[in-house]
């Protein structure tokens, strides 16, 4: 069992995704800690419903990044987690704490990587125009939403579309994307070479020939 640590900043309907496939044995992990940088963080109520233990840690009552992130890791590490999962975690989290948890930090990021990085990523890609949107799990690197992609699920942007029902869209493909991944992790099914991360034992033969049109004409 992988010992997960989960970094949220608000919902975490991402962290119920994970926490319902925990309880489903999908993911060969067990969540024992969840942090949050904001203790109004529905994610924190959530956690603590499952039962999970809980701890907010707000950047603004540190004197930098530096010691906000020490203090993350203290957290981190006094749980003995293996793997820190992010979880609609809204810092960027630099070298140092990187180098704590060498690819062993997963982000979850609203947009079709490396198309609109950043925040507000599903806003970005509905402004631009695209007919594809998405999310993106990937590891986390020290470039904001740049670290080797794991996976990826796209949906159509429709006509009708506002920025909102979008990124509700992109967001039921997250639930489904990120537990997903998670688990391949947990099975130590993820091979990360460079930039590459191939998942072991997948038959793709059905991949090859698939193709999301966003226009059914
Ligand atoms: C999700 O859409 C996640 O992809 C995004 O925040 C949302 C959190 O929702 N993360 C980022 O934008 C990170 N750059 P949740 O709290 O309901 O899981």
């Amino acid at each position: 069992m992988i010992r997960i640590g989960i970094l949220i900043s608000g919902s975490g309907s991402n962290l119920q995704s994970i926490i319902n496939a925990v309880r489903m044995g999908t993911i060969a992990g067990e969540i024992v800690k969840v942090i949050s940088n904001d203790e109004k963080a529905y994610g924190l109520t959530r956690a603590a419903e499952a039962g999970i233990s809980t701890e907010v840690v707000k950047h603004g009552d540190y004197a930098g990044r530096a010691a906000f992130e020490e203090k993350l890791l203290s957290v981190l590490q006094e749980a003995a987690v293996e793997l820190v999962v992010l979880a609609g975690f809204m810092r960027v989290l630099g070298a140092g704490f990187l180098a704590a948890f060498p690819d062993r930090v997963i982000n979850i990021h609203p947009a079709l990587l490396p198309s609109f990085p950043g925040t507000h990523g599903q806003a970005q890609a509905f402004t631009y125009g695209v007919k594809l949107a998405g999310c993106t799990v990937h590891f986390v690197d020290e470039q904001v939403d740049h670290g080797p992609i794991i996976m990826q699920a796209a949906v159509p942007v429709l006509a009708d579309d506002d920025a909102d029902r979008l990124a509700a869209r992109i967001l039921r493909c997250e639930h489904k994307i990120f537990p997903l991944a998670l688990a391949l992790y947990c099975a130590g099914r993820l091979r990360i070479e460079k930039r590459k991360v191939s998942i072991l034992g997948v038959d793709e033969t059905l991949l090859e020939d698939q193709c999301l049109i966003s226009c059914p004409v």
